[in-house]
């Protein structure tokens, strides 16, 4: 745990320093952000649960992992569903008005009604990993790093497969060490757990 905390504070840092451009901008609007998220609503969903399986649930969301993921999708260091297009069109300040806007909403509601074999060992497998060092102890996310509680199955399961493989270039590369040794059936069961969790 603590070789994943060390370079996640390392690798923060760099981070930071690296997006510390100097600029001005006021405080984030929820107000204006619901407005503005309209748009997402068509993907995303209405009060941000999705519907669709690879589009991920964004209620509930820590506001700074939206406003990071959409600067990586218009930065085109991320690509995927078309986000990559979409972030162009967003000014910074509209992208901390949405992710304001979405940290406010409910967040999904847990689907535990699963292979309970399955949650159980998904929670062991992230307990061993230590996936809520930096998750959160209900995996559900903090600063910069994203909510897993509630997830859609299938955002979860590709996502994690991609940060893997580096198809998915994280914005740190401490995702990525922490699921380069994961199997496909790890990474299956922590989606059903993350899935079950409020
Ligand atoms: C046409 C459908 C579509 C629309 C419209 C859309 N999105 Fe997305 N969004 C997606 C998909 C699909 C993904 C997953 C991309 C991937 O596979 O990496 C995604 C991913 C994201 C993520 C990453 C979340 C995470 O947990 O990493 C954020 C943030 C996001 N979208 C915000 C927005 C915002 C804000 C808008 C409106 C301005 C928007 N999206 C509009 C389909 C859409
Ligand atoms: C050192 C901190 C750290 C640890 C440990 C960690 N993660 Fe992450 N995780 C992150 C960060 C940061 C991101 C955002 C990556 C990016 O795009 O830059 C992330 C992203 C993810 C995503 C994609 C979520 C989304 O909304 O797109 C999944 C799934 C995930 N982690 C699962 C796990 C699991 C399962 C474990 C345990 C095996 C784990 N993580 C351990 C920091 C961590």
């Amino acid at each position: 745990m603590s070789r994943y905390v060390s370079k996640a504070i390392q690798g923060m840092a760099f981070f930071f320093a690296a997006c510390a451009v100097p600029h001005a901008w006021a405080a984030p609007d929820a107000v204006a952000g619901k407005a503005k998220a309209q748009l997402c609503a068509a993907c995303h969903g209405e009060n941000g649960v999705s519907s669709i399986p690879d589009t991920p649930h964004l209620a509930a969301q820590p506001p700074l992992s939206i406003f990071y993921q959409l600067l990586q999708f218009r930065d085109q260091r991320r690509k995927g569903g078309g986000m990559e297009v979409i972030a162009t069109t967003l000014t910074e300040q509209d992208m901390r008005d949405i992710a304001a806007h979405y940290a406010t909403l409910p967040a999904p509601a847990p689907q535990a009604g699963g292979d309970a074999q399955k949650i159980a060992r998904g929670q062991q497998i992230a307990q061993q990993q230590y996936c809520s060092s930096c998750h959160g102890a209900q995996l559900q996310g903090q600063k910069h790093v994203p909510r897993l509680s509630g997830q859609s199955h299938t955002y979860f399961v590709t996502q994690l497969r991609n940060l893997r493989s580096g198809a998915r270039a994280d914005m740190d590369g401490t995702m990525a060490s922490a699921a380069r040794s994961l199997t496909d059936e790890e990474i299956d069961a922590m989606a059903a757990y993350a899935r079950s969790l409020p």
